[in-house]
């Protein structure tokens, strides 16, 4: 049996009627870009987050840049964010010409760790006669990026007391958690729209995701909205007047409106991977497997939270992990490294100066997780065959169809 990774092909074909005339409608109007379908669907996520703006981009990518350029962080700044995350999230800080400083993970969530966070501002940053908060070399400390990984939300409330305490901004990469809820200042807080600003990706993988590249940039200021549109018009408001430098960050007409379609149905879908998520939990406990495996953590899931996760990924780890990859792998099952290199092992950052052994835990997720496949639509037969092709990994002579079923 064949299971892969992700399987878009059922969601677009129970879509394409809707998608199609959409298209349609974006064709026959010639306007593509920032026209009324992006307009409706910042509308829509605005609703969806309850984020006072939304404002459209043309990637995840882009939306941190367009917010790091519009708070003017850059040269002589640093800014603070995980080890362990993708890329763009160190990468966004680094072009910018900002430095960016990487704090470890809690082991249990991957997530940033409110700890470490508050040891490194605690014991490295000082605040200096002129007001700002320094690092070591002297950089002004100017931000925190928390990253809401693989689907599941920082603990918000101990990163909102740190970011207090010592007076630095919060900007929420909610990349791949759109929707994810965790409590917050008593009450229920939604990714992306629990800080200053937030950002989402709308990568073809994500749990919404477009025909291409999109992202979002969420925010309560009205004037840092002004300066997000302008930002992502090359600086530009009225035409032709340049304020200050931006970029090419806009979002398109066509992916805006294929993902206005969808995003009625996402939480739907974000259901649907949580019992999927359920149902691996159930199956790995059927098979004895939770001695030998960690699952994911649930933190949120006893706080009455709807999207108290919304799997974006379903990451196991094991310190058998690259041998248990070639044993699925062979098996024809999809599975995938979220990420092999904590961001300071990264060849790119080795002018920032970290070492191997700076953050054991990124260092340890980087060697033993491992993510299975996930979407909506993931079979109970296909998650069966995924678990007990785990469990023949791990007892070979029980074999994958000799285990017992329910
Ligand atoms: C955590 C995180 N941040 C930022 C991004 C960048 O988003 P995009 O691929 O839309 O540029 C991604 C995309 O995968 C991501 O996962």
């Amino acid at each position: 049996m064949r299971v892969p990774l992700l399987d878009l092909g059922e969601q677009y074909h129970a879509l394409a009627e809707p998608i199609r005339a959409e298209l349609s409608e974006v064709l026959a109007s010639q306007c593509f870009i920032l026209g009324p379908k992006v307009a409706a669907f910042e509308e829509a996520i605005r609703k969806y987050c309850g984020a006072p703006h939304a404002i459209g981009v043309s990637s995840g990518t882009d939306a941190l840049m367009a917010i790091l350029m519009a708070l003017e962080i850059g040269p002589g700044d640093t800014v603070i964010t995980s080890a362990y995350t993708f890329f763009a999230t160190g990468g966004g800080i680094a072009r910018v010409g900002a430095t960016p400083v990487f704090v470890d993970i809690d082991p249990e969530t991957y997530n940033i760790s409110p700890a470490a966070l508050e040891r490194y501002l605690t014991d490295s940053c000082r605040r200096g006669g002129d007001g700002f908060l320094r690092e070591p070399q002297g950089k002004i400390v100017r931000a925190i990026v928390p990253v809401h990984l693989f689907g599941l939300c920082c603990q918000m409330d101990a990163i909102h007391r740190i970011s207090e305490r010592f007076q630095l901004m919060v900007i929420e990469d909610a990349a791949q958690a759109i929707g994810a809820e965790c409590p917050f200042g008593g009450a229920t807080g939604r990714a992306g729209a629990m800080s200053e600003v937030g950002y989402f990706s709308f990568y073809p993988s994500k749990n919404l995701g477009a025909a291409g590249d999109a992202g979002m940039v969420t925010c309560h200021d009205e004037t840092l909205a002004q300066r997000l549109r302008a930002c992502r018009q090359h600086g530009m408001e009225p035409r032709y007047y340049h304020h200050f430098i931006g970029g090419n960050f806009r979002l398109d007409e066509i992916q805006a409106a294929i993902l206005k379609v969808k995003l009625p149905f996402l939480d739907d879908w974000s259901a649907a991977r949580r019992r999927a998520a359920d149902f691996y939990r159930e199956e790995f406990k059927r098979l004895d497997l939770t001695s030998q495996l960690s699952l994911p953590a649930e933190p949120y899931r006893d706080r009455e939270l709807t999207n108290h996760h919304i799997y974006h990924q379903y990451v196991i780890r094991t310190p058998q992990r690259d041998a248990l990859r070639a044993h699925l792998t062979r098996k024809e099952i999809g599975t995938a490294i979220y990420y092999p290199l904590g961001l300071h092992q990264q060849k790119c950052f080795a002018y920032l100066g970290y070492h191997a052994g700076d953050f054991p835990e990124t260092e340890r997720a980087a060697r033993e997780t491992l993510a299975l496949p996930m979407y909506p639509e993931l079979s109970h037969q296909a998650q069966r065959y995924v678990v007990e092709t785990i469990a023949e990994f791990f007892s070979p002579r029980r074999g994958a169809f000799q285990t017992a079923r329910p």
